[in-house]
């Protein structure tokens, strides 16, 4: 069965996990480890994430769409692309808070956004059985469900074999009123946040399509944090084989 939650408020108890925050937090992880760091640090909190602050940390995320005091960058995928570090702590309103959710109702949890459509479009039709609940996670705005997010839902939805719940068929039928990725993500309210705070040139990078062949999934976690690592270089590439156990701790 493929779900789409419209909102984090959705979630619910899946075998897989697939989360979006196209504008930008599913974005930046994702190029984050396209540029070689070993392992994302999803953050709960702004507070969470300094507190994992550290020799070859480099701290990334957002309050209000700009970099929080004394963190070493935005959430900005183009910021993202020169690796200044190991690994990338990234704390964000929306996406990293519900990378970290998700981890709590699915065993399996993989980040998705345009960058790498066609490597978690691979990855899920390799791996998802018709009989497995995939949930597309859509993380939204502040509750609310965000265009761009429901957008990535509807093609990827497309994309996959199975039965479909109502909100699947929404996002689908969103996806298809829109003619490219940009102009999907260019009629959000969130672009709109992001033009008017001088971010413009995000959108059109977080539009870009199937760019990366990185397909984050979440390999451990501990209290207010998830650690993404790139699929692939996971000891074992069978996602839908992999699970995590309770005591599996990020090493702080
Ligand atoms: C979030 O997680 O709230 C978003 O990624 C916000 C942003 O665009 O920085």
């Amino acid at each position: 069965v493929i779900d789409v939650a419209l909102t984090r408020a959705d979630l619910r108890r899946a075998d897989v996990a697939v989360v979006i925050d196209v504008l930008r937090a599913t974005s930046t992880a994702t190029q984050a480890l396209a540029s070689g760091y070993h392992r994302v640090l999803c953050a709960q909190t702004i507070h969470r994430a300094r507190q994992l602050s550290g020799p070859g940390r480099v701290l990334a995320g957002e309050q209000r769409c700009v970099k929080p005091p004394g963190f070493d960058q935005g959430n900005s995928p183009a910021e993202a692309i020169n690796r200044r570090g190991v690994e990338f702590v990234l704390a964000t309103t929306n996406g990293a808070t519900t990378i970290v959710a998700a981890r709590q109702r699915a065993a399996r949890v993989m980040l998705a956004c345009l960058l790498n459509f066609d490597a978690v479009v691979r990855v899920l039709q390799a791996a998802h059985h018709p009989e497995q609940e995939v949930q597309i996670v859509c993380s939204g705005t502040n509750g609310a469900a965000a265009l761009e997010d429901v957008y990535l839902a509807g093609r990827l939805s497309a994309r996959l074999r199975g039965e479909r719940t109502d909100p699947a068929l929404v996002a689908e039928a969103v996806a298809r009123g829109f003619d490219s990725p940009l102009a999907a993500l260019a009629a959000s309210a969130d672009a709109a946040v992001l033009r008017e705070a001088g971010l413009t040139g995000d959108i059109a990078y977080c539009a870009l399509e199937s760019e990366l062949d990185v397909v984050p999934a979440v390999i451990a976690a501990g209290a207010g944090v998830a650690a993404v690592a790139e699929l692939d270089q996971l000891a074992d590439k069978d996602l839908a084989g992999r699970t995590i156990d309770a005591d599996d701790t990020v090493s702080v």
